[in-house]
């Protein structure tokens, strides 16, 4: 099978994760579906006028029916937070656009990996597994993998280290019940509580932390309120779960995906460390989380449940 994306939505965070795919050379074919067909065709036709500064890739806008021979299918379209706005405040009206889409989808296709972005993508990505009946490792969510980034890119500001050398996860909701994974973060292979000494910058107090989890977890609000929308680095996020899959990496990634009893929990979608490979989730990691951590696990996964219970589905 080719490596085709198909990408449903063609907004800012559909086309920039089709930009990223592109710029990575990590498809051989990327088609972009909108209900705004004009849009798709601009949008294809504006990446194509790059093609010459990447890997041979072949763009195109087209209609669903592109999705039998795709290997990924990405959903990002729906409304998205407007200034003051939750993610869970879309859940009602992107619910019914995903009643709508997954038909359409599944129409032409029962093996491509389902790749959700729009929010809320926890209930989004459980929604997409419910309505389409697939397998749950076919099924996932970009989650906290956008968060779990900038949870590392603000401890690299801090530390002075690459963030590609700090192994922390923001678990959960990808929104404002969102958990940092203190106990599981290190750097250089040592926990963060230990780098402390080493790093001399007084990264252990309370305060610190809460500052840098109000900072994460409050990310898309702050960039919201300055350019009334987030895309380069959620892109980026999609990008590399779509290099995870195609290269069949087993990448540990904090992808949304279905749970089966992990940590006692089922009927919802929840970001946790995961690997990542090309027939999708191969295992949701049960990790060690703090007695703190775990409480607002459950409390994340409490929300999340009661959000999807009142769902028509
Ligand atoms: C954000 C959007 C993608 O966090 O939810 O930027």
């Amino acid at each position: 099978m080719k490596d085709k994306v198909v990408v449903v939505g063609a907004g800012f965070v559909g086309s920039t994760s089709a930009y990223a795919i592109m710029n990575w050379g990590l498809a051989s074919e990327i088609v972009l579906i909108d209900i705004d067909k004009d849009r798709a065709e601009g949008e294809a036709m504006d990446l194509n006028h790059g093609a010459s500064f990447v890997k041979p890739v072949r763009i195109r806008s087209g209609d669903y029916e592109e999705c039998k021979d795709a290997r990924i299918v990405i959903i990002s379209a729906g409304a998205n937070q407007k200034p003051g706005e939750t993610r869970l405040d879309l859940v009602k009206k992107n619910t019914e656009i995903f009643k709508e889409i997954i038909p359409r989808i599944l129409k032409y296709t029962r093996e491509a990996i389902i790749l959700v972005v729009t929010n809320p993508v926890d209930v989004l990505t459980y929604v997409t597994w419910k309505i389409s009946g697939l397998p749950r490792n076919q099924v996932l969510g970009s989650g906290t993998v956008l968060d779990t980034s900038r949870f590392r890119y603000l401890l690299s500001e801090h530390c002075r280290v690459n963030p590609k050398n700090i192994h922390a996860y923001i678990i959960g909701e990808h929104g404002d019940h969102e958990v940092a994974a203190w106990s599981l973060t290190n750097v250089a292979g040592v926990n963060f509580d230990d780098y402390c000494l080493v790093c001399g910058k007084d990264c252990c107090t309370k305060e610190f932390r809460k500052d840098i989890y109000n900072k994460v977890k409050n990310a898309a609000y702050d960039i919201i309120e300055r350019k009334d929308a987030t895309y380069y680095a959620v892109g980026l996020a999609v990008a590399r779960i779509v290099e995870s899959i195609f290269r069949d990496e087993s990448s540990i990634l904090t992808v949304s995906s279905v749970l089966q009893g992990e940590y006692n929990l089922d009927g919802l979608a929840l970001s946790l460390p995961s690997i990542v490979g090309e027939k999708g989730i191969k295992k949701v990691l049960t990790l060690e989380f703090s007695a703190k951590e775990e409480e607002d696990l459950y409390e994340s996964a409490r929300i999340l449940k009661d959000v999807i219970k009142d769902l028509d589905i």
